[in-house]
């Protein structure tokens, strides 16, 4: 199995709210098509989600937040979802709505709910989870990001590959020349970068990725904007991205 998480920075557009990059998102739909292998997928909030958890100051730490903001971001991720749902049906693909309170209870998940996801992969269905806002109890509410949902996944689900895809070619070492760092293995970061969004953004996705190739499993950053680049990496040919072993 496969599991591959498309960010909030390739599926929408960051610099508008609440616009979808559909061009991105159909290109990438038309690639997944070409996988042979049971595939889940797990989708970001970008302009959307991020969009009015910002505007309701909601974050990953579960609260008392305003309720008007939970409805809003949780309308908003459900449209984007749909969005992706839409495409994936459009490219022949079979997609199978998956929101996270299918999997998650409180902030924990729930290991039965989530095996049941590999069964609907292996039936030839394509789960497509998303980031979204969660009930915690307690009358609070957290955000739980779809880099949380892939380390949650990949936990249980044991992927044989997970891919995270962007929309810059994987870690630059340097963020000025743009140097890619091809691998990454065992060494630790310092993570710097320009706005950081609710959920951590890349420091989030480092963090998750190094979690999840802890567990033995092989994590790949990829740049949607080539999404060729997704199946090169499961077909095992060239690899352009970065590498976490
Ligand atoms: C965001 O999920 C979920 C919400 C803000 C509701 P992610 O944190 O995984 O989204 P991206 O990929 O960074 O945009």
């Amino acid at each position: 199995m496969i599991l591959i998480k498309l960010g909030g920075s390739i599926v929408t557009n960051k610099q508008r709210p609440l616009t979808p990059n559909l061009s991105a998102v159909n290109k990438i739909a038309s690639q997944l098509r070409r996988i042979r292998e049971p595939l889940v997928v797990v989708h970001g909030g970008g302009s959307f989600g991020h969009y009015w958890s910002v505007k309701y100051d909601m974050h990953t730490k579960p609260a008392k937040y305003d309720k008007r903001g939970v409805s809003v971001v949780k309308n908003s991720m459900v449209e984007l979802n749909k969005i992706i749902l839409n495409s994936f049906l459009k490219y022949k693909i079979n997609p199978y709505c998956l929101p996270p309170t299918d999997f998650m209870r409180g902030s924990k998940s729930d290991p039965k709910k989530v095996k049941e996801i590999s069964k609907i992969a292996r039936a030839g269905l394509v789960p497509v989870s998303y980031g979204d806002v969660l009930w915690h109890g307690k009358n609070k509410f957290y955000i739980l990001s779809g880099d949380r949902i892939m380390s949650i996944l990949a936990k249980i689900l044991r992927p044989r590959l997970v891919i995270f895809v962007l929309n810059v070619d994987g870690v630059y070492s340097n963020m000025k020349t743009k140097k890619l760092l091809r691998e990454i293995k065992g060494q630790k970061l310092s993570v710097s970068e320009g706005k950081m969004d609710v959920t951590g953004g890349m420091h989030r996705k480092i963090s998750e990725a190094t979690a999840i190739s802890k567990m033995g499993i092989k994590v790949f950053f990829v740049n949607g904007n080539m999404p060729k680049r997704i199946v090169d990496a499961i077909k095992e040919k060239k690899f352009e991205g970065t590498v976490f072993k």
